[in-house]
């Protein structure tokens, strides 16, 4: 899409417009200015490689929307900034397709290829066909409609002929160009089809922030992302961070006689389907250029096949198979299509990730928040390669809606590294001999009632000292993403709290080397390891220690907003819940269940008790107020604007902070310039370290 000459000039620009005043910014330049943003846009969604900071993005971005608040006339539909949610749509409206959407044909072993391939040869009469292979993304299908370069609408599949017409929630998709030069191709109307994902990594963090809520996850990311697509509220979509790839030109409309000498198109249209891939992302579309591969022959496609499904865990994205493509499009044009699929083209699908499995009971789990969580035990399946023999069925309207007895016959389902699913119950294999799945009314721990809140879908222990939930919580204090404690694991709390060596959280501080003396399975070095993880854990950063608390509704991403918000933890107490919601993505959910927490004096207590144990109760941004950098580590890379390095170094020694000459994991923070390279390409690999720019880290050594 850019050359390097382009990438250069547009980053140059970048840095130009970071420091253009308001009143710089005219209706003569606003379109450069946009260009800028469409270009990060594209660096950070479809090349996920950006070159400025989030923090400076927002700047530039803040300054076109500024401009635009003040010069609506002047706002375009392809604008960056008309990215923002329209408000809750009421229905979405049916459209037609250009094109119908057909499905393809399936394959599911090398012998089904062989004769795919025998009869695409035998219909063309040429022997040895080039074919483009490239994944078969596991998502929602959509079709793009786009007008003279602009964006018109994004619609479902729907039935194949007609779909939903989703727009404002395609807006939502940052790796959608909003503008395309498809007239360089002289392309005036152009249909492009495409699947909409959510990685597995946010797919992760959104099933979590269910659970987190009581909440049912959802069974797979395709769900997710079907689901969000159809959201009413295009600002929650965009919570989402959903992406898509796009695959396939269904219809483009080349107005060649009506274009005057001046627009004639520069370049032609491509002749192969990976021609089309290329054009793609040429234009700024997230096409799978870099996942496709041109073969020739049915032996070179199986290859490739079988070695992109070992890669098929690595991947961000779940996918379920590959599509092979006939390359030519006159080609594919004299092959045609039947009433369902095309015949230039089959899907092959990898193994299933599915099993049928039976549940045979269902056991109650009780959570740190006294949550009670069915689970279920079924006969062990084997789904994506391990073996499953229990998985949990969430809360009591879980069961009801999914419909499960004891001793159905269940689907299970688990995609890629997320925890395995039931998909649904076969009641039409019931025998009559299933069981209803009885709930529990006392706690299986310390028979307290169990209570089911107003408008939650659990059911809870609400005895505060009922065990269960104390060892849970202690549990999660110690785990790896609050205190991260080492060698002090699950199983090692459960032991010592049976032994009455730990009873709460503070009583881990109070640990001692001799108290673990004679214990089964603890030597001198598994003891000094304890020790010194205890010890070090004293240092962890604020909002490792908030997370840890295990606060309803907290979790690491809230927990590090409230951190920003504050100078110390006993302020967080303070705080009520009008001033908890005015920060970022605190709702009143989570401003009520921090107030709650607060309100008990114990909890207080058991704060002050960590820090006089010597716990760290500030934030780091108040420490280097106080104490300046000391502890911290920074590195340099790229060139800076408005320091010079070697002042920039003096201010952080001064500060009585470290320059390190490498990045490693002992790297605080690495302060970003422009032209940055293999140092910010290492440093985005180690998590712990804070990248930052330049303006950023001058906020922070100025506190
Ligand atoms: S091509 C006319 N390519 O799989 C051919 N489809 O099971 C249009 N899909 O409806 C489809 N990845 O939603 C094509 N690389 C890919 C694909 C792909 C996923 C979906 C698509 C289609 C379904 C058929």
């Amino acid at each position: 899409m850019f050359n390097a000459t382009q990438v250069k000039t547009l980053q140059q620009d970048s840095i130009k417009w970071l420091s253009f005043s308001d009143g710089e910014i005219t209706i003569d330049n606003i379109e450069e200015l946009r260009n800028i943003l469409r270009f990060h846009e594209h660096r950070y969604y479809v090349e996920s490689d950006p070159v400025i900071t989030d923090f400076e993005y927002d700047t530039i971005f803040k300054k076109l929307q500024t401009f635009e608040a003040a010069n609506p006339l002047c706002i375009t539909k392809d604008s960056p900034t008309q990215r923002v949610g329209v408000g809750l749509i009421k229905n979405f409206p049916k459209v037609q397709h250009l094109v119908p959407m057909l499905s393809l044909d399936n394959s599911y072993s090398a012998d089904d290829l062989i004769d795919f391939d025998r009869k695409v040869r035998e219909l063309s009469g040429i022997e040895n066909i080039e074919y483009c292979i490239e994944p078969k993304f596991d998502g929602a299908s959509i079709s793009l409609v786009y007008e003279n370069d602009t964006l018109l609408k994004g619609i479902t599949r729907g039935d194949g002929e007609v779909g939903d017409d989703i727009t404002p929630n395609i807006y939502q998709i940052r790796s959608i160009p909003l503008k395309a030069k498809l007239s360089l191709f002289g392309i005036e109307q152009i249909e492009i089809r495409g699947e909409v994902l959510i990685n597995k990594s946010n797919f992760a963090k959104y099933n979590n922030g269910l659970i987190e809520e009581g909440l049912p996850p959802m069974a797979n990311p395709r769900n997710a992302a079907a689901g969000t697509l159809r959201m009413k509220d295009s600002t929650l979509v965009a919570k989402r961070n959903l992406e898509a790839f796009l695959y396939h030109v269904s219809y483009s409309f080349v107005g060649k006689e009506s274009l005057e000498e001046a627009k004639k198109p520069i370049y032609n249209l491509p002749t192969t389907h990976s021609g089309f891939l290329e054009m793609l992302w040429q234009l700024g579309f997230k096409s799978p250029k870099k996942e496709m591969k041109v073969t020739h022959g049915i032996a070179e496609v199986i290859k490739y096949i079988n070695e992109f499904e070992v890669g098929r865990d690595a991947l961000p994205y779940e996918i379920d198979g590959m599509v092979i493509k006939v390359n030519d499009i006159a080609l594919q044009d004299k092959l045609g299509m039947t009433s369902h699929h095309p015949r230039w083209a089959i899907a092959y699908k990898f193994k299933a990730r599915q099993a049928t499995s039976k549940l045979l009971a269902v056991d109650f789990q009780l959570g740190r928040t006294g949550a009670v969580t069915p689970v279920a035990k079924i006969a062990a399946s084997q789904v994506g390669g391990v073996t499953v023999t229990s998985i949990s069925i969430h809360n009591e309207d879980y069961i009801k809606e999914k419909n499960l007895k004891i001793g159905d016959t269940i689907l299970i389902e688990r995609s890629g590294d997320v925890i395995p699913q039931i998909v649904k119950s076969l009641p039409e294999l019931r025998t009559g001999e299933e069981k209803n799945i009885e709930f529990p009314t006392h706690c299986p721990m310390c028979n307290d009632t169990l209570v089911r809140p107003n408008g939650e879908a659990v059911w809870r222990c609400v005895n505060i000292n009922c065990e269960a939930q104390v060892v849970e919580r202690i549990i999660h204090f110690v785990s790896k993403d609050a205190m991260d404690i080492k060698s002090f694991g699950e199983a090692n709390v459960r032991k010592f709290y049976t032994m009455g060596i730990i009873k709460n959280v503070p009583s881990i501080y109070k640990l001692n080397d001799t108290m673990f003396i004679g214990i089964e399975g603890f030597g001198e070095k598994s003891i000094v390891n304890l020790i010194d993880g205890i010890e070090a854990s004293k240092q962890q950063p604020l909002h490792r220690l908030i997370y840890g608390l295990g606060i309803r509704y907290v979790g690491e991403n809230t927990a590090k907003t409230l951190v920003r918000n504050i100078d110390d933890i006993f302020e967080l107490s303070t705080k009520n819940i009008d001033e908890l919601k005015k920060m970022d993505d605190v709702g009143v959910k989570v401003a009520d269940s921090i107030t709650a927490f607060f309100k008990n004096e114990d909890n207080i207590i058991m704060l002050k008790h960590l820090q006089a144990l010597g716990l760290q109760m500030k934030s780091i941004k108040k420490e280097i107020a106080e104490g300046g950098l000391s502890g911290q580590t920074f590195l340099f890379t790229g060139t800076l604007n408005k320091l010079k390095r070697s002042d920039a170094e003096a201010m952080v020694e001064e500060k009585a902070g470290k320059i390190l000459s490498g990045v490693s994991s002992k790297l605080n923070y690495l302060v970003v310039g422009e032209d940055a390279g293999s140092k910010l390409e290492k440093a985005k690999k180690i998590q712990t370290i804070n990248i930052i720019s330049e303006d950023e880290f001058i906020e922070l050594v100025n506190g």
